[in-house]
């Protein structure tokens, strides 16, 4: 019996098995923003090898918040209609699917649009400028997420995920390193958490109750003036408060260094978080074989384990994992060919 392939039911979500697949950009959108046929087929194939829930790619609530011009987007109306079709393709499929809302902030690449951040300081040397965001700019860029999410809904997904990590606008907010403002968005931590959670206030209002909502944060920085983990464990009850019901976690992106990374080094952060906050959480980083997906979720670890580069290799890798664990009824009657000795 296996643990992690077993279902799980996380509020009214009733997943098939607790394999997630964490966002990933594509960047192959037109510079409309809208679904394309690779999406379809892409994500389709993730359904198909029964992941229980995918998390699609960042998707950018604004314009001028795109990582780069072939960003999918959640901005206009007429996105909604392929965001719909992409919804049902994968329900038709017995999956799950939730969206991934951002803003690139400081980081973001979007073509012409200027750049906007909570300070005008640069992410690195080859990134522009950004421009320090107005009072202005906080209400247009908390109404896009608002908007961003009633369009969500409309399309049907089955959760929202903030991205709040990575250093993307909302990590921006809640780091020392990229905000220096003076006013109370700035400071002390209570007012580096300001905006993420007035923008969690503002989704939520635009979602059904029931509707899950996720956020993705980065447990520490690695950089120098950097958070803390209990600072970012701190957020994290603020954000319980607001509605958040499950935290995906993920470490870095707030500067140019990066960790010594080996599978699983991310899970102690998720634990933690999972510890202290009694929480459902994700974690993922360099997850490959079934036994570790088996230990991270059997020990209590992570509610849910993400798997990242390795579905963009191999959209059957649950289907794999099932056989390798010896479990049965997970492979699709129409593949059942392909895996004689399996039911
Ligand atoms: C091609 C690619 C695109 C990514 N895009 C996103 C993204 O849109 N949003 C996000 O939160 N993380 C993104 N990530 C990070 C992954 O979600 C994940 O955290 C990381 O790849 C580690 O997991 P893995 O070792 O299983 O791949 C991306 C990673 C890759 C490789």
């Amino acid at each position: 019996m296996s643990q992690f392939l077993t279902p799980i039911e996380i509020k009214n979500l009733y997943l098939r098995n607790r394999v997630a697949m964490v966002p990933m950009c594509l960047f192959c959108a037109g510079e409309d923003g809208i679904i394309t046929d690779w999406h379809l087929v892409h994500y389709g194939a993730r359904a198909i090898g029964q992941v229980g829930l995918i998390i699609q790619e960042a998707t950018a609530v604004e314009k001028r918040g795109r990582l780069s011009p072939r960003d999918l987007g959640m901005w206009t109306d007429e996105q909604v209609e392929g965001q719909k079709k992409l919804v049902e393709l994968i329900h038709s499929l017995g999956g799950k699917i939730a969206i991934q809302l951002g803003h690139g902030g400081r980081k973001s690449r979007p073509g012409p649009e200027e750049i906007i951040a909570p300070s005008a300081v640069p992410f690195s040397r080859d990134f522009p400028t950004p421009r320090e965001m107005t009072p202005q700019d906080l209400e247009r860029v908390l109404r896009a997420f608002q908007e961003a999410a009633r369009r969500a809904c409309l399309a049907d997904y089955d959760a929202i995920e903030i991205h709040g990590a990575h250093g993307y606008l909302l990590h921006q907010f809640l780091s020392p390193h990229s905000n220096h403002r003076q006013d109370n968005y700035g400071g002390v931590l209570e007012n580096r958490m300001r905006f993420p959670l007035e923008v969690i206030q503002a989704v939520k209002e635009a979602m059904p109750a029931e509707k899950l909502l996720m956020i993705r944060l980065s447990a520490v920085e690695y950089v120098e003036g950097g958070y803390s983990l209990p600072e970012i464990i701190e957020t994290s009850r603020a954000l319980i408060r607001a509605g958040v019901d499950i935290l995906d976690i993920s470490t870095g992106g707030g500067g140019t260094t990066s960790p010594r990374t080996y599978p699983g080094y991310q899970v102690p952060y998720a634990q933690k978080i999972r510890e202290q906050l009694n929480i459902p959480v994700i974690a993922c980083g360099l997850l490959t074989r079934p036994e570790m997906a088996e230990e991270w979720v059997a020990s209590g670890r992570t509610a849910l384990v993400g798997l990242g580069r390795v579905l963009l290799r191999d959209p059957h890798w649950v289907l794999k994992a099932a056989v390798e664990m010896g479990v049965s009824g997970i492979i699709p009657e129409i593949y059942q060919r392909a895996f004689p000795d399996e039911k």
